[in-house]
């Protein structure tokens, strides 16, 4: 068995404060984005919490009380990384505060330290789908307010953990804000395109001015942004289903060409015009997206089709526009499984911007089983982690730079798009349903011996 992943290369998983945490109002927490979305980041959020609507982050699996099991249970399976999100709540509760939260800000202290003790570097987004509703309630990103924020945010702690964090990445799928438009840039009600196009600019100068503090304020860490890798390919060769796939890849990739180039792309200023979308670019503003990232990190689950055929759009699009591709099997979920993507998309990533990759989410979100015996052998998740890293590996074959892997949700945790439970993703089994029951018991699955093998012999085992 050998294995051409390098020595360096970083194994573990990925979660986030919002959906693991729980404890949402402890210690000074103030409300999110996410508080307010009780179904899912894809409904209509409340507008005000009662108090007696239930929503199941408020507990999640209350990672905030039981990090440190957790975190053991990774180094266990030899994690060498685990990327977590840091709750902008917890540290500025209103998040327009001008000083920070103490009790949040020391949470935080425990946990990186507890993954220290196990050998496992931190990778830690700024803002993983949620940010104070204190901001919201002012505009969201969609005021210019929210950027000083931000980098307050930024500046506060990147000096509070400089000596502990060394991997950094500044919003979660970035591009979701087209399709998710609250929990993206926390804009309320129906926003216009030019309303979302222009908080999604203030997010890229917010993105940019907390790469370039982080240069100044931590040389030896590397910054990233991170991108829902959304692989779009034609549903048939027909040269109209080509130039849609063109324009839908380039939806996403316009977060990553700004990202990395420090400028606008010039397609998408021709969208900006034939759209009628006039956006308020300030010179400050050109200067600071200048400062562009280290490395791109993505998300990759699925592959989807677009077809220039409105009858077939109409009928089998999903909400991010895609219908099926007849040639791959779904998920429980409707998400499609397309190893081969991954390396088509790290193959596309690496063509575009030659700067190293990390694969940040990537995993199978399945309902389990727990049998007579206590055991859950959960080898359809087993085969799908399988197959994709083989893809990796493969693409590392091709020449592409990827410094890790962090596989989605190694411990079941509350599901984004859907707020389930019941869609786990985890090498290790929470007991907690979908109304909240449940005693909230860690248990390995099977796949936490597959992955410790992964990693224990650096991908030879695949
Ligand atoms: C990504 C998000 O979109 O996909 C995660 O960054 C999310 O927060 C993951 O959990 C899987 O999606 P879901 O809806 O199955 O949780």
């Amino acid at each position: 068995m050998s294995s051409l992943f390098p020595k360096s290369f970083l194994w573990g998983g990925a979660i986030a404060a919002n959906q693991v945490e729980g404890a949402y109002l402890a210690d000074g927490k103030g409300l999110t984005t996410s508080d307010m979305q009780p179904k899912g980041i894809m409904v209509e959020p409340w507008e005000s919490r009662t108090g007696d609507e239930f929503n199941i982050k408020d507990i999640a699996i209350d990672f905030y009380h039981r990090y440190e099991e957790d975190i053991a249970l990774f180094g266990e399976m030899g994690f060498s990384c685990l990327r977590t999100s840091i709750a902008w709540a917890r540290i500025f509760p209103n998040g327009d505060e001008l000083t920070p939260n103490e009790a949040g800000l020391a949470f935080y202290d425990k946990v990186f330290d507890a993954m220290a003790k196990h050998g496992i570097k931190p990778m830690i987004t700024l803002s993983h789908y949620e940010m104070p509703m204190g901001l919201v309630n002012q505009g969201g990103w969609g005021n210019p307010k929210t950027i000083e924020c931000f980098e307050r945010y930024a500046k506060v702690v990147f000096a509070r953990y400089q000596g502990k964090v060394k991997l950094w990445l500044t919003f979660n799928e970035i591009n979701m804000a087209l399709h998710a438009p609250f929990t993206g840039v926390g804009l309320k009600g129906k926003p216009t395109k030019t309303e979302i196009f222009q908080a999604i600019h203030h997010q890229l100068v917010a993105s940019a001015r907390a790469v370039k503090l982080c240069h100044e304020m931590i040389p030896d860490a590397k910054i990233g942004n991170m991108l829902l890798g959304g692989l779009v390919y034609p549903l048939t060769c027909h040269p109209e289903d080509v130039h849609l796939a063109l324009e839908e890849n380039r939806h996403w990739q316009f977060f990553g060409d700004v990202q990395v180039r420090g400028t606008y792309p010039s397609y998408m200023l021709r969208y900006f015009r034939d759209h009628g979308i006039e956006l308020v670019i300030s010179e400050q503003d050109k200067a600071d997206l200048k400062h562009t990232i280290d490395y791109i990190s993505f998300s990759y689950y699925m592959s989807g089709c677009v077809s220039s055929d409105e009858e077939i759009t109409k009928a089998q699009a999903n909400i991010l526009n895609m219908v099926p591709n007849p040639h791959l099997k779904a998920s429980e979920w409707g998400w499609q499984i397309d190893p081969l993507g991954l390396r088509v998309l790290l193959n596309v990533l690496w063509d575009r911007y030659q700067l190293p990759l990390f694969i940040v989410e990537n995993g199978l979100g399945a309902v389990d089983k727990l049998e007579a015996d206590g055991s859950i052998n959960d080898t359809y998740r087993i085969n799908y982690m399988n197959d994709h890293l083989v893809q990796l590996e493969e693409a590392i074959k091709d020449g592409v730079e990827v410094w890790g892997y962090t596989s989605w949700g190694p411990i079941d945790l509350v599901s984004a798009g859907t707020a389930q439970m019941s869609k786990r993703y985890g090498f290790i089994y929470v007991d907690r349903d979908n109304e909240g029951k449940g005693t909230l018991a860690r248990k390995p699955k099977a796949s936490f011996n597959w992955y410790k093998e992964v990693i224990g012999s650096n991908g030879a085992s695949l």
